[in-house]
């Protein structure tokens, strides 16, 4: 067995050293302090969530984004991050027999194909494939149009109607769209604005939500200059504010899913939605809303302390995104000094305006043919204790995509092991490639 330090290059969460812990500890207590914050805190919140911190989420929001119209509360629900709104959203907004299909970016994060099959979609999930500008546009809407005249659509849903009640405060979307617009996992791959408009006249066109996880858009930073931090992107809710004028209906076509994991921890669980106003509410009447509150009500007012002060903003731009940035560069510095001459190639990182968009958590690294990720996966774990995200893992369960490149593919991530590790974690697979390659059969 082997004796060396494992390293984990597929842990796609934040190290505790990058944490807010000492702000985060003084937040609670002040939080804890004040009466007027500990007593709706330890209480059942409101259906929609702590409105404070929906206030000064819809401010902070709107200053990053630079919106053309700015967010208001009225537009922010309260959730328990990502993970469980996604949850919450197909709850509401989906009806296993009336949502006929879920489209997926290929590769897509892994952890989402539960939720859905939880929801009723099993076996109709769909992956849609990405290139450098995101996902394929064009295919998707190939393949809606050919689902929707017929010869994709399954046999005996055809007569059928909706399996949950009519009610006011929700519609029931034909199709769902999943993507990670910016710095996707686990392609790291960025969406252009043409892009994301044509998403957003595509689920108009089929009656289709697009659920965007944003969970890494403030992780951006210039991989050559320092001082120069890029702005921000829009996002698909945004676009569908004023795209043609506006939302096709008062629930609009896309929902912003937030969350606070990859910059206060994980372990917080709270997040955001931001969408029209009556989907923000209609997501807030889901049962357990409405029975408990929203999720995390306590945890609300501390995370509201942190963004009240300006702290949470501060914490982002003194020490993750300079270590995110530090980290960035010396994998791909890495890969490109060990793992390039061996034929891999990398597609995280794109250019645009003569700066060099870099973010996110991960690179995604096509290996040489004929290598398969599974197998360096596991050898890399046999013989270098070095783990790594399988490019399989990502593929769309029951997909007839015709995008297998992620077979050969490995997700990298970044933000876990230290700038020496993720050094080494490289080299350690470079061998790997190198031994595959070279000295195999
Ligand atoms: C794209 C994406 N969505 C959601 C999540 C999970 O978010 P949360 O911790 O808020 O549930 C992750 C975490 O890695 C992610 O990468």
């Amino acid at each position: 067995m082997v004796s060396l330090e494992p390293i984990d290059l597929f842990q796609g969460r934040p190290a505790p050293d990058l944490l807010p812990t000492e702000h985060l500890k003084n937040a609670a207590v002040k939080a804890l302090s004040d009466k007027s914050v500990s007593d709706p805190g330890l209480g059942y919140g409101p259906d929609e969530g702590y409105f404070p911190l929906r206030q000064n989420i819809a401010s902070w929001l709107s200053a990053f984004y630079e919106t053309q119209q700015p967010a208001n509360a009225e537009r922010i629900c309260i959730t328990g991050g990502a993970s469980q709104n996604l949850n919450s959203i197909l709850s509401v907004f989906t009806d296993p027999l009336l949502t006929r299909m879920v489209w997926l970016v290929e590769p897509t994060y892994h952890l989402v194909f539960r939720s859905f099959e939880d929801a009723g979609f099993h076996g109709r999930m769909r992956g849609i494939p990405e290139d450098e500008e995101g996902m394929d546009a064009d295919a998707l809407e190939g393949a809606l149009g050919l689902f929707e005249e017929g010869e994709d659509s399954i046999p005996d849903m055809a007569n059928k109607t909706s399996i949950k009640p009519h009610k006011s405060y929700r519609k029931i979307y034909r199709h769902v769209i999943y993507c990670v617009p910016s710095f996707s996992n686990p392609s790291g791959t960025t969406m252009t604005t043409s892009r994301r408009e044509s998403l957003v006249r595509i689920a108009r066109k089929f009656d289709a939500l697009i659920v965007c996880d944003d969970v890494y858009d403030f992780l951006n930073w210039d991989l050559q200059d320092v001082k120069h931090t890029p702005s921000s992107f829009q996002r698909l809710v945004d676009i569908d504010r004023t795209l043609d004028g506006g939302p096709s209906d008062y629930f609009g076509n896309v929902v912003s899913n937030g969350t606070f994991s990859k910059l206060i921890g994980p372990g917080c669980r709270v997040g955001w939605a931001e969408g029209t106003v009556k989907f923000a509410y209609g997501l807030s009447q889901a049962g357990q809303n409405i029975s408990g509150g929203a999720p995390c009500q306590l945890m609300s007012t501390f995370v509201n302390e942190l963004l009240e002060g300006g702290i949470l903003e501060q914490h982002i731009a003194t020490v993750l995104i300079p270590h995110g940035r530090r980290r960035h560069l010396a994998i791909l510095a890495a890969v490109k000094e060990h793992l390039s001459p061996l034929g891999a190639m990398m597609s995280s990182d794109i250019s645009t305006g003569g700066t060099e968009l870099g973010g996110g958590y991960c690179i995604w690294l096509r290996l040489p043919a004929p290598l398969t990720a599974a197998e360096v996966c596991r050898r890399a774990s046999e013989t270098q204790n070095l783990t790594l995200g399988c490019g399989d893992v990502f593929e769309v369960p029951g997909s007839r995509s015709s995008e297998k490149d992620l077979r050969r593919s490995l997700r990298l991530c970044f933000m876990w092991e230290n700038e020496e590790r993720i050094v080494e974690g490289v080299e350690r697979l470079a061998y790997v490639v190198r031994e595959l390659l070279f000295t195999s059969n």
